[in-house]
């Protein structure tokens, strides 16, 4: 694929010399599942612990980037006006969510080029996006790919009893449409190098699980 107007450029510090800075290599650890399964808690206490470790980390949460660079139409409409919000802000329609994923897996392949280990929290509830990023990282970790998935299954029921924002009461009134796991599917991932049973255990295990199977697969030591 190539475009005659815009050229690939090469960077003067290639990726292995920002790996040997920060003395491991990039990587992207991508957790799934449904509103309030426990991502972004659970990818908040492994990047805490990687920092602590002297890991170089950053979080992507779809909560943070939809104030910002996948903002909402209404916040854009705010912040640019109306026409603004429309043309370019990202809903939770079905083509709204593949263009939010398809984003935020441009944005985390940078930061994994950068040498970081990015953790991003998405609901991502469809697997063609999800294996869409995959493939822009080149695969699993595990065949010298970037990516790394970990599905947090938690069942339905439990989320809806934690519903810590209120949106699933909402959605179950009809206030909310397309709302995952109520109006809109989730679809589970099929071969996640990590399954977490989120309902099962404490975040501190959880997040233990997934620090310990970095190192197993040799993305830090
Ligand atoms: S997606 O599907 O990956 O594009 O969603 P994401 O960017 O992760 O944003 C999910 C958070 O937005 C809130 N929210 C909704 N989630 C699912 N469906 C609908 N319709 C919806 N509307 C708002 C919700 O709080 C999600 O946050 P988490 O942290 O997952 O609970």
């Amino acid at each position: 694929m190539s475009d005659p107007i815009v050229v690939w450029h090469e960077h003067a510090v290639a990726r292995a010399d920002r790996e040997k800075l920060a003395g491991h290599r990039g990587a992207v650890v991508w957790f799934t599942g449904l509103s309030g399964s426990g991502k972004s808690t659970v990818a908040n206490a492994v990047d805490a612990m990687l920092h602590a470790a002297g890991v170089r980390t950053y979080v992507l949460d779809g909560d943070n980037v939809r104030h910002g660079l996948n903002a909402t139409p209404q916040l854009l409409a705010e912040r640019y006006g109306a026409a603004f919000g429309e043309r370019f802000g990202l809903g939770f329609a079905p083509e709204d969510r593949v263009e939010n994923i398809r984003r935020v897996g441009e944005a985390a392949k940078l930061m994994a080029e950068a040498g970081l280990i990015v953790l991003t929290a998405f609901v991502s509830p469809y697997r063609s996006d999800r294996d869409a990023v995959r493939q822009t990282l080149g695969g699993s970790v595990a065949d010298q790919g970037d990516f790394l998935e970990v599905f947090v299954d938690t069942p339905l029921e439990i989320c809806e009893q934690r519903d810590p924002k209120g949106l699933y009461k909402k959605a179950r009134a009809g206030e909310i449409k397309h709302f995952t796991g109520i109006s809109d599917p989730y679809e589970e991932p099929l071969a996640p190098e990590i399954v977490l049973p989120g309902g099962d255990e404490s975040v501190d295990l959880l997040a233990k699980r997934v620090v310990g199977e970095l190192q197993r697969l040799k993305v830090i030591a």
